[in-house]
């Protein structure tokens, strides 16, 4: 158990959650409701992305990490994939400097090699543009898939085993940790699914074994920094347990 998970069951009730994971779900529905295009509810959700990193930096979060598109997502109708990479490319373009400039510190994880080498290459830049920023970490879930992140973790551990550089009786849990596009990220502690689903959607499957799960009806064009203030509110009423107690 981590310290922070002692001192909370400790304290009796949670403090500020230091990570807060969101399932962006809903632009989809949300076109449909109002008569417009999927693609202008893709526009829609793209502007809602900052009203989340203002609601994250308002309540203290260090950590935010959204799902923009996960590795099943390349199903879709090419039209689709192809208006939701072309979002993505203007988003990188035109929010670096203002993440920048607001001490925000972007990292990407996912399969990286499905994306095509320009939007690489502007992922790699705002990386390494915004990495000594501190105030808050945003991490994009892009070509992400839980499973495949754990297949992947599997491989590279196994490799350290045949190399030597590891037995197999030290395998634990920390040497999987390391190996997920996550690493030296902390846990979420509490996901958000907005759209009324209530599923993870291979989403941080091993990074969620003792998070707080929140669904909210409201559609992700519709998500507001007072919709995250409320998420948070809502957390902070819950009783962190991790087992340790009945
Ligand atoms: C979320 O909205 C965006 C992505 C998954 C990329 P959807 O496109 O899934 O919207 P719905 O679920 O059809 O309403
Ligand atoms: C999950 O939403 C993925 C993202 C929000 C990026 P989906 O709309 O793809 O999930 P399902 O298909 O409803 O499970
Ligand atoms: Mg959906």
């Amino acid at each position: 158990m981590t310290a922070e998970a002692i001192a909370t069951i400790e304290s009796g009730a949670p403090s500020a959650p230091k990570h807060v994971a969101i399932i962006m779900d809903g632009n989809g529905r949300w076109a449909a409701k109002n008569g417009v295009s999927r693609s202008k509810g893709h526009r829609k959700g793209a502007d809602a992305v900052r009203e989340a990193i203002e609601g994250a930096i308002n309540c203290g979060v260090s950590y935010l990490t959204l799902y923009a598109f996960s590795s099943e997502n390349w199903n879709r109708p090419p039209e689709e994939v192809s208006d939701l990479m072309g979002l993505l490319r203007m988003y990188l373009k035109k929010e670096v400097r203002t993440l920048s400039k607001e001490g925000v510190k972007l990292r990407v994880i996912g399969q990286r090699n499905a994306l095509s080498r320009d939007i690489k290459d502007m992922i790699e830049t705002a990386e390494d543009r915004t990495k000594n920023n501190s105030r808050l970490t945003l991490v994009i879930a892009l070509s992400y898939g839980s499973r495949d992140e754990i297949v992947n973790a599997v491989k590279t551990v196994a490799q350290s085993v045949l190399t030597g550089e590891q037995s197999l009786d030290t395998i634990d849990e920390m040497s999987v940790e390391r190996s997920l596009f996550t690493h030296g990220i902390p846990d979420p502690d509490l996901i958000i699914r907005t759209s009324g689903e209530q599923r993870l959607s291979n989403f941080l499957l091993w990074q969620a074994a003792y998070a707080e799960f929140l669904f909210t009806p409201v559609l992700w064009p519709d998500f507001t920094s007072q919709t995250f203030a409320e998420a948070i509110e809502d957390y902070l009423s819950r009783d962190r347990r991790f087992g340790a107690r009945p």
